[in-house]
């Protein structure tokens, strides 16, 4: 044991100094330092051990928090709410309108504050409205509920208690529906039932990664299910265009890329993010180009092509949606141009989906001398970007310019029609307006 234990604080403390006052003054500053790192107060030590303590018990708690919620397990409900509306069926009824997208967004938030108002606020995930139907005394809105809760939750109690909820909070929930909250019913559904509803919805996405890219010129490779509408029309086997699924047996692509080559039995469309090897493959029945599709001009660049046999929807594989014809998008717009098109002007094509972000480009400025000198017709639009480098290029024609929704719901704004070479400053890419053709569309296809 030290001799100087025993002595008071204060006096070990002087003790300290008087030894030190002994050393020689010219190395006084070092014998300084190391006399402090000698007398440390056991009340600092124990300080900085409480300190330590809980910075330790603050980052254990993180760690237990994050691994009990990532043990959290995803449940899924198949839910159907019953009201009476004043809008006619038949306004919203029908699947990707306007109206359906208004509805679907009303009744979704309101059953998102009731789960925030209860006691479900952390487990609730989201609400996706699938369908409307028709029944006697009005309309029943058909929604998928998903909920996260720890992996030692009881399911039969999950299940009365967001049935309990629906009833309690829908009933003073104030809509501008008659929302009956009796008539609440729900069912609990596994994941790939879940899939299926979603798959045979129009527009949505699994595995969103997105990532910004500059160009499709070295953009970046797209996973398997981000974009499942994407198809590859091959002519003899040979990848000539791209096209969009819109129905199990319809796919939207451009006129030209049937130009010279018309003859159906010869065409295949797959799908899937690789031409080889695909995830479906099927022949042709029919293609319909625009009547007033006139080579050399590039107006009425748009055609359908029946497959022969409808494609089953999975999650790597399903339709997009339609925009009304009097849906309008706007310069700012998320929008997305997606295709196995070439890398840069006179390249070839890629086995792989590439995709790319794009700008929707102002008919007025496309239409400056600059840009395409007035070439712009009003069933055209400009995507891209005024510096350049973002764009489609050869081998993407007939391929989707896509755009979502406030609901991330998908939708086709356009057809990649034409540019001069790719990704030139002042010559963005021009698609085919697909609300101009919404009209026809249906009345070549019933879609
Ligand atoms: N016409 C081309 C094709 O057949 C598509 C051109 C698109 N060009 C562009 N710069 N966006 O694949």
């Amino acid at each position: 044991m030290p001799a100087d234990t025993s002595l008071p604080q204060s006096t070990k403390h002087l003790k300290c100094l008087c030894e030190q006052d002994k050393q020689a003054q010219s190395i006084r500053p070092v014998v300084v330092r190391a006399r402090t790192r000698a007398c440390l107060e056991p009340w600092v030590i124990g300080l900085i051990t409480f300190i330590s303590l809980i910075v330790l018990a603050v980052c254990i708690g993180l760690i237990v928090h994050y691994v009990r919620y990532n043990q959290r397990t995803t449940y899924n409900y198949y839910s159907t709410l019953s009201f009476t509306s004043d809008k006619l069926y038949g306004e919203f009824g029908k699947e990707a309108s306007e109206n359906f997208t208004e509805m679907s967004q009303k009744i979704e938030s309101m059953v998102k504050n009731a789960f925030h108002k209860s006691s479900l606020r952390q487990a609730f995930v989201k609400s996706h409205i699938i369908k409307f139907s028709q029944k006697e005394h009005g309309v029943l809105a058909h929604m998928l509920l998903t909920f996260r809760f720890p992996s030692t939750e009881d399911p039969e109690t999950v299940n009365k208690i967001i049935q309990r909820v629906l009833h309690e909070k829908l009933q003073d929930a104030v809509g501008p529906h008659k929302l009956n909250p009796e008539f609440v019913k729900i069912k609990k559904i596994n994941k790939t039932e879940t899939d299926n509803f979603l798959n045979n919805c129009c527009g949505t996405r699994r595995n969103r990664t997105i990532r910004q890219s500059f160009r499709i010129v070295g953009g970046t490779e797209v996973q398997e299910g981000e974009w499942p509408w994407q198809a590859s029309l091959q002519w003899d086997g040979i990848h000539r265009c791209g096209a969009t699924l819109i129905h199990d047996t319809w796919l939207v692509s451009a006129a030209h890329c049937f130009r010279t080559y018309k003859d159906p039995a010869r065409w295949t469309a797959s799908f899937g993010v690789k031409i080889e090897p695909p995830k479906m493959k099927q022949s042709l029945r029919r293609i319909i180009v625009h009547e007033k599709y006139k080579y050399p001009s590039h107006d009425y660049d748009i055609s359908v092509a029946e497959l022969s046999s409808p494609v089953s929807y999975t999650n790597a594989v399903h339709r997009i949606c339609l925009p009304d014809a009097s849906r309008e998008f706007h310069p700012g717009d998320e929008m997305f141009v997606t295709g196995f098109g070439a890398l840069q002007n006179d390249g070839s094509s890629q086995n792989q989906l590439w995709q790319v972000q794009v700008d929707l480009i102002d008919t007025k400025i496309c239409n400056e001398h600059k840009v395409y000198n007035k070439a712009i017709t009003p069933r055209m639009l400009c995507a891209g970007s005024l510096k350049g480098n973002r764009d489609a290029c050869q081998g993407d024609s007939g391929g989707p310019l896509v755009s979502p929704d406030a609901r991330d719901i998908w939708y086709l704004a356009g057809i990649v029609s034409w540019g001069d070479e790719c990704g030139q400053p002042n010559k963005p890419g021009v698609y085919a307006r697909v609300t101009a053709f919404r009209d026809w569309i249906s009345s070549k296809t019933g879609v």
